[in-house]
């Protein structure tokens, strides 16, 4: 009995631990109206809008909570909040690079937005959509409290009771907590700005009392090895909300003249069906049909890329052809501006500097980036790495923090998964080896393959350094469990000088393949010396040289490498108050996006390594 008992506990567990978003996706494809621009601000370290002098949370109607409104109801009454055009921050945005006394701001800063709504059609049901919001934000509207979401890099949304939705002046109030704890993901230590605010849109979407929640369409698993079938196997789902029995969804792709209807079976109808002969989405030719959704009361579309993707022994396959991926790690930020990416000109600035320096994928560090970036990577045809923030010295112990850390998985994958760039999910980033952390990373893997087992899913490992005098083996215990056998190395910049790369070998025991997640060293540009000469640029190129020679030594398993990184990035950590002041330099491009020398060394390389691959075709 007792066994039972337990077995279903755990279940239970996991079914909490592993978060059900109810995430809308394919928002662009829906009735939305944008509430970005410009919203008011009162900036309360001390959280007085939401404690009591007691430091007890204020009950919903208190009148000095700053959810509630700020006017008086006469000139008696006291009103110690309020909000006002001297005070206003632009959405989507960090507050950091907005106003200089925000550049170091980690607190709470609460935004408010008032707006008119007239409902377009009777009976609809309403959601306030966010892209992103880091960390934490509290959401109220007219003075309710619509819920509650942590995680700084993935979308959510909270629906709203119709009956509180007005026409006229809505005062809607939205807390944005960026401060750090040991307990959260990411924790209290990273090597990036701690960029606070509502970093990405803000949509009321309209919706029928029925609508498509979400759906995903890929092919399937590819056989062991095998291209896909002239007329592919695609399989995926439709989530619909407001389920009634008896719907109908037809799923359709004008281009193929293909149309299906297949009766609900539910809020969740899977999918599985042959597609016609169809252009494979690829990195020289990304080819995107629209694929359109429809019920009987609402649909929606999306363009999705057809391709297939698996780790096959000691190769990685893209529609069944060896890929090597000579790609860039990439920060979410704009470093001329200062400031958190987002949109579709940064992601146009991003990848074009990407694909200028030779890159057929890039590694969308360290946590999952703006819709618009991994759009636009399948517009481009650029491969990604998309990765949730399980970075360094999480809490791997707590069950709680699992279940945060599953949460933003979750999200990541469904907003994303008809995403035909994204080709490897990372549960995260130089986490220290542990039993406790392995078990907690194998968790995630295996919730990223209950999500998604389309792609191949990795974290950059750590490196054994002391397994043989010029042999360092990538044996860390979670190279089990992933697909991708990925690793962070940089000698020469961490470990000695670059003629260290020389004598040095690497290998692992893992008969998967091995991918370079990282490797770098920094210059400020403009800084020329002699290549020993730390933080000149003849330094890192030095760096680049040996180690791309290195490359030429790598076991018949690699394949491909990520250089760490596109552009120069702020970093609390970073404090040469010459080099640095600031700025982790390890970029191929600066802060005002100026080519350094290693640049072109890199460039070279991927020049080279893609005429090899290609003549492999
Ligand atoms: C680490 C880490 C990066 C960091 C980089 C560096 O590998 O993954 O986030 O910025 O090294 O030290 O520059």
């Amino acid at each position: 009995m007792r066994i039972i008992c337990l077995a279903l506990l755990a279940l239970l567990y996991n079914g909490l631990a592993s978060a059900q978003t109810n995430l809308i996706t394919d928002i662009q494809s829906r009735k939305t109206t944008s509430l970005n621009g410009t919203w008011q601000h009162i900036v309360d370290p001390y959280e007085t809008g939401f404690y009591d002098y007691r430091y007890k949370e204020l009950r919903e109607n208190h009148g000095d909570a700053y959810w509630n409104t700020d006017v008086p109801k006469d000139k008696s009454e006291k009103k110690e909040h309020g909000y006002n055009d001297k005070y206003t921050l632009q959405v989507p945005g960090d507050w950091n690079h907005q106003k200089p006394e925000f550049v170091f701001y980690e607190g709470t800063i609460w935004y408010k937005k008032s707006f008119d709504y007239s409902p377009t059609k009777a009976g609809s049901r309403y959601f306030i959509y966010f892209g992103a919001v880091n960390y934490r934000a509290d959401v109220y509207l007219n003075g309710k409290k619509l819920g509650m979401h942590k995680g700084g890099f993935t979308p959510f949304n909270f629906e709203i009771p119709t009956s509180l939705l007005k026409e006229k002046s809505n005062f809607l109030v939205v807390k944005v907590d960026n401060k750090r704890y040991a307990d959260e993901v990411p924790t209290l230590n990273t090597d990036w700005w701690n960029y606070g605010g509502i970093t990405r849109d803000v949509k009321l979407v309209e919706l029928p009392q029925s609508f498509i929640q979400d759906f995903v369409l890929q092919l399937k698993k590819p056989i062991a090895g095998k291209a896909p079938a002239a007329m592919p196997d695609a399989e995926g789902y439709v989530k619909l909300s407001g389920f009634k029995p008896g719907e109908t969804i037809t799923v359709e792709i004008p281009e193929l003249k293909f149309k299906k209807q297949i009766p609900a079976t539910g809020e969740l109808t899977e999918l599985s069906f042959k597609l016609p002969k169809l252009q494979l989405w690829d990195t020289d030719k990304p080819k995107l049909y629209t694929v359109k959704v429809k019920t009987a009361t609402d649909a929606i579309e999306d363009k999705i890329g057809f391709r297939t993707i698996e780790a096959f022994g000691k190769k990685v396959l893209l529609n069944g052809k060896p890929l090597f991926m000579r790609g860039i790690c990439i920060h979410g930020e704009i470093p001329q501006d200062v400031r958190r990416a987002f949109g579709p000109a940064d992601a146009k600035q991003l990848l074009g500097q990407a694909q200028e320096l030779g890159c057929n994928m890039v590694r969308l560090a360290h946590y999952p980036h703006d819709e618009a970036m991994t759009r636009m990577a399948d517009s481009l045809g650029i491969l990604v790495w998309s990765e949730i923030p399980v970075y360094w010295t999480i809490n791997f112990g707590s069950k709680e923090v699992l279940g945060k850390a599953k949460a933003q998985l979750d999200e990541m994958i469904t907003r994303d998964h008809n995403r035909a760039s994204i080709i490897i999910w990372s549960v995260g980033n130089e986490t220290p080896v542990s039993p406790t952390r392995t078990d907690f990373m194998h968790s995630l893997i295996t919730e990223a393959r209950r999500l998604d087992n389309t792609r191949m899913v990795s974290a950059a490992l750590e490196v054994n350094y002391n397994s043989g005098k010029s042999m360092n083996m990538i044996d860390d215990p979670l190279g089990e469990f992933v697909d991708l056998v990925a690793f962070n190395e940089y000698l020469g910049w961490y470990g000695g000088l670059p003629n260290e790369c020389r004598k040095t070998n690497w290998g692992t025991p893992y008969n998967k393949p091995l991918f370079i997640s990282e490797t770098g060293a920094e210059a400020k540009t403009g800084f020329h010396a002699d290549s020993l000469t730390r933080f000149s640029e003849e330094y890192q190129n030095w760096y680049y040289v040996e180690q791309l020679d290195m490359m030429k030594r790598m076991p018949g398993n690699y394949v491909g490498i990520s250089p760490w990184i596109l552009a120069d990035f702020r970093s609390p950590k970073r404090n040469n108050p010459v080099y640095q002041e600031g700025w982790n330099r390890k970029g191929m491009y600066d802060d005002k996006g100026n080519k350094k020398k290693a640049f072109y060394t890199l460039q070279a390389y991927y020049n080279e390594m893609k005429k090899k691959y290609s003549s492999k075709k």
